[in-house]
């Protein structure tokens, strides 16, 4: 339907530039960060297209119809079959619950339309392999959700690791801990569905696990524990509970195809953590220290001959870190993590208009789950297993 007080999303410097209209399928924390960053993108970076928020489609009519003026979208729509069967939807954006990605990727995939799908891009690797060959075939733009690699000063550490500042790279530490499912008393949600895949390793694993192989390339071998701690939770709305049949947390150890090895963990019931998304990466000639919480920051410990003042220094992102200086010409200052989601958006726009393709692409969120497949895997049968 159409909502009339929507405000269309192109930005006035927008007028001159090629229109993409988005359908976005979703409303909820990641669907509001999608939309802010359509709305923001044209002002921060110089694009060729100019997204337009055409049609928001969420589980009915009546929360599609509220999310779509709250968010500025011109329609809504309580079906996503007739969002990415529209003829007036260029995009499709989904950031439903994971159990939907792949039919509504598979099937905007089939209506050759690009797809910018949240993570985990599906519940198995091999859901995903189908949506990867899916677009691949058919030679569509794909963008996934690992927005946290968006990060300048991610960017700056790949780029020291790659250029062999810190030599040769031996260990890297990583973790992923929140505290959001702490509550036994939380009730049961799409999170914990078995269909959608697997629980905190898929859920906010991902991410590290993404981190981990832009830093330092592919995961060759792994052996992981994997565990549920609170087996069931109560159903949303009374009337009893459920079982838990996803992890809670779960512990790796990595080998990497460049030799180097590692550690993750990734935990949702980690109390007092908000968002330890973190990492060490440990090399001959120095290491490199990050936390999301403070992910303005890179801590550098540079190996020197004279250990008398030596020390991790920290490093401030600033313009020399781009794109920071699209945002703000002062370093110091701090970009935030809806920022992340603009120059996510920014390099699936490039990539639509010509540009290389994005880092993480379909092809690369199924190389994750691939690990996370492993991991579970390795965890069942309680042994090493090797990633070709
Ligand atoms: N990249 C990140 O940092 C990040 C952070 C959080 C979540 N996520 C991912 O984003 C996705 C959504 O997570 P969220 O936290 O926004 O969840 P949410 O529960 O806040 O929002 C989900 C939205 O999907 C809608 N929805 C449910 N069923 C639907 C249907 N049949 N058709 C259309 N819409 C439907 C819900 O009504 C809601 O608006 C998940 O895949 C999650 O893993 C990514």
């Amino acid at each position: 339907m159409a909502n009339s007080g929507a405000m269309q999303s192109m930005c006035l410097g927008d007028a001159m530039k090629k229109p993409v209209r988005i359908g976005l399928v979703g409303s909820g924390f990641m669907g509001r960060t999608h939309a802010l960053g359509f709305r923001t993108v044209g002002g921060v970076f110089d694009l060729a297209l100019a997204p337009v928020l055409e049609v928001l489609a969420d589980a009915n009519e009546d929360l599609a119809r509220g999310a779509a003026a709250r968010l500025g979208f011109a329609r809504s729509t309580g079906d996503w079959r007739a969002l990415v069967a529209d003829p007036a939807v260029d995009v499709v954006d989904i950031t439903a619950p994971n159990l939907l990605h792949a039919p509504i990727a598979l099937a905007a995939i089939a209506a050759g339309k690009p797809v910018y799908c949240e993570k985990p891009l599906a519940p198995t690797a091999v859901a995903a392999l189908e949506m990867v060959e899916a677009a691949e075939r058919a030679g569509i733009v794909t963008q996934v959700g690992f927005n946290y690699i968006c990060n300048p000063m991610l960017a700056l550490a790949h780029e020291m690791i790659a250029s062999g500042e810190l030599g040769q790279i031996w260990s890297f530490r990583g973790i992923h801990a929140e505290d959001f499912m702490i509550d036994r008393q939380s009730p049961w949600t799409w999170r914990l569905d078995p269909a959608g895949g697997a629980g905190a390793i898929a859920d906010i694993g991902s991410h590290i696990i993404g981190i981990a192989r832009f830093l330092l390339g592919p995961i060759s071998a792994l052996c992981a524990d994997v565990e549920t701690v609170i087996p069931e939770r109560p159903l949303p709305g009374g009337g009893g509970s459920r079982a838990v049949e996803v992890d809670d947390q779960a512990r790796m150890l990595l080998r990497f195809a460049r030799g180097c090895r590692g550690v993750i963990e990734t935990s949702w019931l980690s109390s007092g953590r908000k968002m330890q998304l973190e990492f060490e990466v440990i090399g001959e000639k120095g290491a490199l220290v990050f936390s999301q919480e403070r992910f303005n920051e890179l801590r550098y410990y540079k190996v020197e001959r004279d250990g008398s003042r030596n020390g991790f220094r920290t490093i401030l992102a600033g313009p020399e870190h781009p794109p920071y200086g699209a945002f703000c010409i002062a370093g110091g200052h701090q970009i935030g993590f809806n920022d992340l989601k603009v120059i996510e958006i920014r390099n699936f726009l490039e990539a639509l208009a010509g540009g290389p393709r994005p880092f993480a692409d379909f092809r690369e969120a199924y190389e994750v789950q691939r690990v996370i497949d492993a991991a579970l895997e390795s965890s069942r049968a309680q042994r090493w297993v090797t990633l070709d």
